[in-house]
């Protein structure tokens, strides 16, 4: 299954293939793969065959029995981003994992926040409430005029206010942008500063190796561009801030042993970072995506789905009353456009009909990206390496359509 990568005709040839092992693209035009990819069928197997276990035997009893395959969930993310299993730790969310690693940050009044203007939504959140709680600064480095952050901008702010943390989100929700986190990175150790990389959005798409991106923590899900299941998600923990000790919060009996009536030690990996309930259909279903990503190759996808994008992306904006909105010197797999004279709903409802899959941006999705672009919303459609060109075809004559009857 493995495409040499700057072959095309080596993806012309294993599309098919790919796309058979694919139910949902028989059904539909899947370009919100920034929401969910659609799930392969040895993934979604892997997972049907575990709970028709748990149901024969008994949920425990299947866990015990499949003991090595779980531990390859740790196998997989830790050969995917370059660290060892002991660095990861499952999450039932990407969010969650964010959150469980700024619970371990002893954040004192005064202490700064450096980030972008791009940060996912929820990141910003998690901030201003940490703001709200604890009365830390927080900083949003500026972006260049083309778009994207000013990492020189960023490493001065650096050096300024020496962070408690620094955090970037490799490529937004909102947005195609892909930002440079490897050089924030670079920064970040030169100064010994904590660095927390927000991964979700480009693990999948891009290599990623937390080595040379240079992170304390990075976080990840499943379900998007690798196309795992729902309700999955992972947090990379460096052996620097295992070793410093930091811990979650709300560390609970998986991630920690109870000694004596008031003591406890936290475990030396990552774990310390999980809870003791696994959905474990999920986590053998994130192996078996993990393990069909790299089988399928990284750097071949990471080709692949951004030159799928960039022709849509062409295609969309030539279209009168349509503007992509993507703008930064690197652009991913998210293609974003405002489209003139349709209501954000019934535009998308539109695509549905036509059996087009996407999805809708708001305003408090982004309010300094959106601010900046003076939009209230877009639309959002993100292929993947299984898409064909024909789909892009297809999808943009679609809006093409709309965009006149609207
Ligand atoms: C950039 C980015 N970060 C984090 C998340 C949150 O991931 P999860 O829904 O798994 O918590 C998303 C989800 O859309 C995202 O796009």
């Amino acid at each position: 299954m493995r495409i040499n990568s700057s072959a095309s005709a080596s993806w012309g040839e294993s599309l098919p293939a790919l796309r058979a092992d694919t139910p949902g693209c028989e059904t539909v035009i899947h370009f919100n793969n920034a929401g969910c990819g659609l799930l392969a069928t040895p993934v979604l197997t892997t997972m049907v065959e575990h709970l028709q276990l748990e149901a024969a035997i008994g949920g425990y009893e299947a866990s015990a029995a499949r003991a090595d395959e779980v531990r390859g969930f740790y196998t997989e993310i830790a050969a995917l981003i370059g660290c060892g299993p002991g660095n990861v730790a499952f999450s039932g969310s990407a969010t969650h994992a964010y959150a469980n690693a700024l619970s371990s940050i002893t954040f004192e009044r005064g202490d700064v926040i450096l980030t972008t203007r791009n940060d996912f939504i929820s990141n910003q959140i998690a901030f201003l409430s940490l703001r709200k709680r604890f009365g830390i600064e927080l900083v949003h480095a500026p972006d260049l005029p083309e778009g994207g952050v000013d990492v020189e901008a960023m490493a001065l702010l650096m050096k300024e206010h020496r962070p408690r943390l620094v955090a970037a989100t490799h490529i937004p929700t909102n947005s195609g942008l892909v930002q440079p986190i490897a050089e924030i990175g670079r920064h970040c150790r030169e100064l010994g500063l904590l660095y927390l990389v927000d991964a979700c959005q480009s693990v999948g798409q891009y290599p990623i190796d937390v080595e040379e991106i240079g992170c304390d923590f990075l976080t990840g899900t499943c379900r998007k561009f690798l196309r795992g299941p729902r309700g999955s998600g992972f947090l990379y923990v460096s052996d620097r801030v295992l070793a410093a000790g930091y811990e979650p919060l709300f560390i609970d009996m998986h991630g920690a042993k109870w000694t004596a009536p008031g003591t406890y030690t936290p475990s030396r990996t990552a774990s310390r970072f999980e809870e003791w309930e696994f959905p474990y259909a999920t986590v053998l279903g994130c192996a078996a995506a993990v393990r069909y990503a790299r089988e399928v190759g990284i750097d071949a996808i990471s080709e692949r789905t951004p030159q799928l994008a960039g022709r849509l992306r062409d295609g969309l904006d030539a279209i009168p009353g349509v503007r992509a909105l993507d703008r930064g010197e690197q652009l991913g797999a998210l293609v974003t456009i405002a489209v003139d004279d349709w209501q954000p709903e019934a535009f998308k409802t539109a695509l549905d009909a036509r059996g087009i899959n996407s999805a809708l941006s708001f305003r408090n999705f982004a309010q300094f990206d959106f601010g900046d672009k003076n939009v209230n919303w877009c639309l959002r459609l993100s292929p993947h390496y299984y898409n064909t060109d024909d789909e892009v075809e297809q999808v943009i004559a679609a809006i093409a359509e709309l965009r006149a009857v609207g």
